[in-house]
């Protein structure tokens, strides 16, 4: 069933876990992940950033994600990730998302204020529920990830920005980079805490892929409701289609689909089972 970000967060952060966010772009990752979802009993989000559009058009893929969110019988959000622009978070509404993610973390304090209170406001209009981040969340290939401060989310710029924008929920840095990390990153649990003690509010974890065990259960249990994971399908794809095409060279275009589907559900339960969401749905 479709559902509001809302509502899937909320329990996730009345209850102590999080729910995977899970950046899909092709038909095989929305089928693997929602299967993933369906055998484990877990609330799940399927999302898309606004720079994979070049390769996966938002237009093409929302449309796609809504139609299996209603067909699923576990509560699936459809969620815009890191939209860059009030229009283009105005446009995926249109398409139907559930919530949205505008990012300006790049902009200074005052500018990325002004922008998430307009696409607040928009959104609110609609029903639809807004993320936002503060501090940067770097690239692992353009940030040298030394445990730079300087980028962390400042706690309390933290408590102005929750309270002047009327978000859902905050996307926060706290050590944590997208994509593959060259060695496991340690976060900086210390500053979560600090954060999720003075905002009352859901807290999103990005760059989920890499994070050790240790972390993730840190986090999920200090008051992250949300953890965002693209590369680790990615990477769990190519993998298990090398390991196939071992053995197996004659797989065929509809075998290799069926081993992207299945690969990408392999990723998305492991997450699941990380997080601790499974067997969260209410029957
Ligand atoms: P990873 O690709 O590092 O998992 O990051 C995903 C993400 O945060 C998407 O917003």
């Amino acid at each position: 069933m479709l559902v509001s970000l809302r509502e899937i967060v909320a329990d996730a952060y009345q209850n102590g876990y999080a729910v995977g966010a899970f950046n899909c772009l092709s038909l095989e990752n929305v089928e693997g992940a929602i299967m993933a979802a369906e055998e484990l009993n877990s609330p799940i989000i399927l999302q898309l950033a606004e720079v994979q559009f070049p390769c996966a058009p938002l237009e093409k893929m929302i449309p796609m994600f809504v139609d299996a969110a209603r067909s699923s019988f576990v509560p699936v959000a459809v969620h815009l990730d890191h939209g860059l622009s009030f229009n283009t978070c105005a446009q995926a509404i249109r398409l139907g998302v559930t919530s949205v993610m505008i990012d300006g973390s790049t902009l200074p304090l005052e500018e990325n204020i002004r922008v998430t209170c307009e696409v607040v406001q928009m959104a609110k209009a609609f029903g639809v529920a807004v993320e936002s981040e503060l501090g940067k969340v770097g690239d692992t290939d353009t940030v040298e990830w030394d445990n730079n401060v300087n980028t962390f989310t400042d706690v309390d710029e933290s408590i102005r920005f929750v309270q002047e924008t009327g978000i859902d929920a905050l996307a926060i840095s706290i050590g944590n980079l997208h994509g593959k990390y060259t060695a496991t990153p340690n976060l900086n649990i210390q500053r979560l805490k600090e954060i999720k003690d003075r905002n009352p509010i859901p807290l999103v974890l990005h760059g989920g892929s890499g994070t050790s065990e240790a972390d993730f259960k840190d986090c999920v249990h200090n008051g992250i409701s949300k953890v965002n994971v693209a590369t680790a399908i990615q990477l769990r794809i190519m993998d298990e289609l090398r390991e196939c095409m071992k053995n197996e060279t004659d797989l065929g275009y509809i075998g290799l689909k069926e081993k992207i589907k299945c690969a990408s559900k392999n990723a998305v339960a492991d997450h699941i089972k990380l997080f601790e969401s499974n067997n969260k749905v209410k029957q």
